[in-house]
This record gives structure tokens, sequence and C-alpha cells, in this order.
């Protein structure tokens, strides 16, 4: 294993203040999302979305590192420049999705196991080989009555560690994604306590299969109350919690900790990292930022809705989001500053 290799990469990630996006929807979840915009669900289409994506002028400005899917990795832009190139030309880190899903877990009706752990060795080289740097594995766990049990979290711990392994030794930096689900009537302390319970499992079992921690990036949920709570907790309690929990979890020794959105509005998830950053960024070992797909990409999809006529201004809102959450990343982002960056857009607007 080459470990500088490995560091260098993940501290690439996460560094200045800057983060990623996640654009490696599987190709269901893609089409759920143009279906309900009536975009036809092709693979030209999810094509062209995310060329527009990727293409965004100044979209490292905001972002390190874009996470993929296999079917954008084997894809061209229009002009005949290979998918990763692309990523790579607009100076950003390209990495892969590497999970095949969550499937139910078999005796645990109400838990999820992802799959994918089958032929991974020989998939990580196939994407060493085509220049992917990091790779995504997401465990998903779900709060209800009852669950989740500590099979379920340790079960999708085990798996995260050996995925984790496998990306070291083939010399991609693995992101970690323990996601600890809002849906629910939970509230924020339920929250707080399963996500403890997860992360110290899931740290716990990196440690017994020797992953490198400062090898890797963790991508965990805020510690959220459930989206069906009565009180659902402000931004300065959230931010709070959140830092709590993964202060008495993540070893110091990881470089950088980058949140998925997982259903929260794109300026709750850009008031929540920043909040954060303000209070707590003085006693924080690790880099605090951000790996969205939803809360960076909807402003962008719906302006873009399947045409090309749309396509500048859609680049605009992905600009827009990728800098307010750099400001969030030092807490600096404002209500102010999220209108007055969105109308300087738009002045912008009239000279294209
Ligand atoms: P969201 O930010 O939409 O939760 O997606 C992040 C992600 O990559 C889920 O695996």
């Amino acid at each position: 294993m080459n470990q500088d290799k490995l560091i260098k990469t993940a501290q690439a990630m996460v560094t200045g203040n800057k983060g990623l996006i996640a654009m490696d929807e599987s190709n269901p979840t893609c089409n759920k999302r143009f279906a309900a915009l009536d975009i036809p669900q092709t693979p030209k289409m999810r094509l062209l979305y995310r060329e527009m994506l990727i293409t965004t002028p100044g979209l490292n400005e905001g972002i390190n590192a874009a996470i993929l899917y296999d079917e954008t990795v084997r894809q061209k832009l229009s002009d005949g420049t290979p998918f990763v190139k692309a990523v790579k030309n607009a100076g950003i880190i390209p990495g892969i999705k590497l999970d095949m899903g969550a499937k139910d877990m078999a005796g645990f009706p109400e838990e999820k196991i992802t799959e994918g752990l089958d032929g991974l060795r020989e998939r990580l080289a196939e994407y060493s080989e085509m220049g992917l740097r990091f790779a995504k594995w997401r465990a998903v766990i779900t709060i209800d009555d009852g669950v989740p049990t500590r099979r379920g979290i340790v079960n999708n711990a085990i798996i995260l560690a050996q995925y984790a392994a496998l990306c070291q030794e083939a010399g991609l930096v693995p992101i970690v994604e323990p996601e600890v689900l809002m849906d629910g009537k939970h509230d924020l302390k339920r929250c707080f306590s399963v996500t403890e319970h997860v992360l110290h499992t899931v740290f716990d079992q990196l440690y017994k299969q020797r992953v490198l921690t400062e090898g890797i990036i963790l991508k965990p949920n805020m510690v959220l109350p459930g989206s069906n709570c009565q009180d659902q907790s402000n931004t300065e309690e959230i931010a709070h919690a959140t830092v709590k929990c993964l202060m008495r979890t993540v070893p110091a020794s990881v470089p950088g900790i980058a949140f998925l959105s997982g259903g929260q509005t794109s300026q709750q998830a850009s008031e929540r990292l920043n909040a954060m950053n303000a209070n707590y960024k003085s006693e924080m070992p690790w880099a605090l930022t951000f790996s969205f797909s939803r809360a960076l990409q909807y402003p962008a999809m719906d302006i873009w809705n399947g045409k090309e006529e749309n396509s500048k201004r859609a680049q605009k809102a992905l600009h827009h989001r990728a800098i307010c959450n750099r400001l969030a990343c030092s807490g600096e982002y404002s209500e102010i500053l999220e209108k007055s960056i969105s109308s300087a857009n738009e002045r912008d607007l009239e000279f294209l």
C-alpha cells in the first residue's frame, strides 16, 4: 500500500474550504429524479445532464472532487472527451461509487445491508487504470421502533471496513459513508445516540481491518431530528449535536469529514455546515466539508429540465451552491451572502 499517495489524495479532496459533488446516482435513482421533471430517462440524457454539471465554469472554485457512477466513467462528452478526462480538465479529482446498493438484510426485515464486495478487487483494478483516485460506499441505517439492531450496525460496519481495505490496497481513497436516514419521528437525541453508536462501530471495524485512517474520508449524516419529528431543533442545536457526536467518535487522524445532505434543502445544508465551522472550527482536528448530491444539484436540475437552452442558467445555479458551501466551510456563509451572490449571478446572466 502506498500510504503517502493515499494521504495526499485524501488531503487534496478536502483542502481549501472546498468540498465534493456527489453525482454518482445509480440509474434508477437518477431516472426517478428525471421522471419527476418529465426529463427522458435515457443514457444520453443522463450524460448531457452530467456534462452540463461538470463543464460549469469555475466549478473547482468550490469543488475539489466529484463522485461518478459506472455508466458515466465509460461515456464521452459531446466533443469526444472521455468523461473522466473532462473532470480532470476541470481541475477536479474523479472518483467512483463502488457499492451496488442497499438490499434487505436476511433475518432483519426492517434493515438494509449494502452489496458489492464480490469481484471488488478486479473492479478496483479497472477503475484505477481509468484514472479514478477515490471511491465511495454507502451503508444505510434506519431509525424506528427496535431498529437499528446491533447486528445491523455491525454487519454494515464490517462490510464498510472490508471495502475500505480493498480500496487502499488498490491505491484509491475510500469514502466511508454510513448514512443514518432522517426519515421518521425520532428526535435529535435519538439521532445523536444512533449516529454515535454507528460511528463508534465503524471506526472499531476500520481499526480491526487495518485501514489507514489518514487515508480515508468519512461521509456521515448530520445529527438531525427525524423529518416527521414535532421539534425540528434550530441550527445551533443541530450544529452542536453534530460536532459533539463527531468529536466523540472520529479519530483526529482522519483528514476530512464530508457530509451528505440526506434530504435537507440546499439552504438548510449550507446554514448548518456553516454554523459548525463558525462555532467550532478551532476545536476540530479534521476539515469539515460537504459531499452533497441533492443540496448541490437540485436547483440546477430544476432549471436545466432536460433542455440545452437552460444549461448556462443551470450552471450558474450550481456554481452558486458550490460557492455558498465553500463559504460555509469557513464559517462565512450568511443569508445576506446567499441572496447577494444569487443576484450577482442573475446580473452575470445578462451578459451570457
Ligand atoms: P445527498 O447529498 O443527496 O444525500 O446524497 C449524497 C450521497 O452521495 C448519497 O450517497
